[in-house]
């Protein structure tokens, strides 16, 4: 039986502990939201205020063709700017995409034993987690969110761990990923003065996480958040969005992209995929690259997936901005670094905007 969620304390263990998550609540029959999921004022999205990012997608099979110079001055300004763009002609099948949408609702429509069996304490391996919020135990406020996260190492261990439901097609998700990223990135590089051989960008996107994101409707979606402001740790991210929208990106300085401080929203666009430069490339290029602050709302009436892949260097790389860029800047914005050690930390605290980046920085006041 559901407890009162009035209560703080009988809300975590019904929530995150016994791992009914958020879409277990609002099964239960909810119809105002608990104390524990509402934000602060300053946290609330206003979402008639915030406008839609009118940028079109990113034709990438021009890449390597008559205009491969335009396309690539297209991400590159993006990822300078914005930090975030859309992508079509991506490489990912568009059957694929629907069945990762209908699949992530099967997911999580499941008994929640089936998917509390991989909470972080007692799954049976340490390739999946399933979760909600981002880390409750340290969070003011909840996210009104659930996830599942599956790790990649290889084929065979992902087809031996991975819950069934989901595996086959977040597998062929990251097969045919894999080799869009590779290409954004070279273009990324090269535009920084740097030749990237194979193996260093073998080295950026050695680990590799296929997420399933569930948003419930929310009685009061203008009081709960979805995912609070954040930015993506890794290298590049790429996400499956469905057609409700709510995604928001903080624009970091006045451009064609908008103005600064401003929130607008990345809106979902059929076939597409969002690409986004995570706080790894950033650093890499000595803060040219933006790894922006997003943040999603919740909705009302409609449950919402995301499915994200994260990339990111593997746990003992040492991270630091590319010589070529510091010597053609003249300093360095950022120290060299672990990044087990950057991931920790960014585990280890609340989604706070764009605080995870301190961790790197030279002089942070
Ligand atoms: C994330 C994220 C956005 C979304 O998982 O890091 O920002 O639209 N997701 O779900
Ligand atoms: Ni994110």
């Amino acid at each position: 039986m559901a407890p009162s969620f009035d209560d703080g304390n009988s809300l975590f263990n019904f929530v995150v502990r016994d791992g009914n998550g958020v879409k277990g609540m609002v099964d239960s029959g909810l119809s105002t939201v608990p104390q524990a999921y509402m934000q602060p004022p300053i946290e609330r999205i206003d979402k008639d205020r915030a406008r839609k990012h009118g940028h079109p997608p990113i034709d990438l099979s021009k890449l390597g063709g008559p205009e491969h110079d335009e396309v690539a001055k297209q991400i590159v300004r993006a990822a300078e700017n914005l930090g975030f763009f859309q992508v079509v002609n991506h490489g990912v099948p568009v059957d694929l995409l629907e069945s990762l949408k209908d699949t992530a609702h099967d997911f999580f429509s499941l008994p929640a034993e089936k998917k509390a069996v991989y909470r972080d304490d007692v799954s049976p391996t340490p390739l999946v987690n399933y979760g909600t919020s981002f880390v409750p135990q340290k969070e003011k406020a909840l996210e009104w969110k659930d996830y599942i996260s599956m790790q990649y190492t290889n084929d065979a261990e992902a087809l031996q761990h991975w819950p069934e439901e989901i595996r086959d097609v977040s597998l062929e998700y990251l097969r045919t990923s894999m080799s869009m990223v590779r290409k954004l990135l070279q273009v990324l590089l090269e535009n920084l003065g740097v030749k990237p051989e194979d193996s260093m960008i073998d080295v950026l996107v050695d680990k590799k996480m296929v997420n399933m994101n569930y948003y419930p409707t929310c009685p009061n979606s203008d009081l709960t958040v979805g995912v609070g402001r954040h930015s993506d740790m890794g290298t590049l991210t790429i996400l499956l969005q469905d057609g409700i929208g709510g995604l928001y990106v903080k624009i970091e300085d006045d451009s064609e992209f908008g103005k600064k401080g401003e929130w607008v929203e990345i809106p979902p666009v059929p076939s597409a995929l969002v690409i986004n430069v995570g706080d790894m490339v950033q650093v890499l290029s000595n803060g040219k690259y933006k790894s922006a602050e997003h943040r999603v709302r919740t909705t009302r009436t409609k449950s919402r997936v995301s499915i994200p892949i994260f990339t990111m260097p593997n746990a003992t790389a040492k991270i630091a901005p590319l010589p070529e860029v510091v010597e053609k800047d003249g300093n360095t914005l950022y120290k060299e670094f672990v990044l087990a050690d950057y991931m920790k930390n960014f585990f280890s605290n609340a989604h706070d905007g764009k605080k995870s980046l301190d961790f790197a920085k030279i002089n942070s006041a």
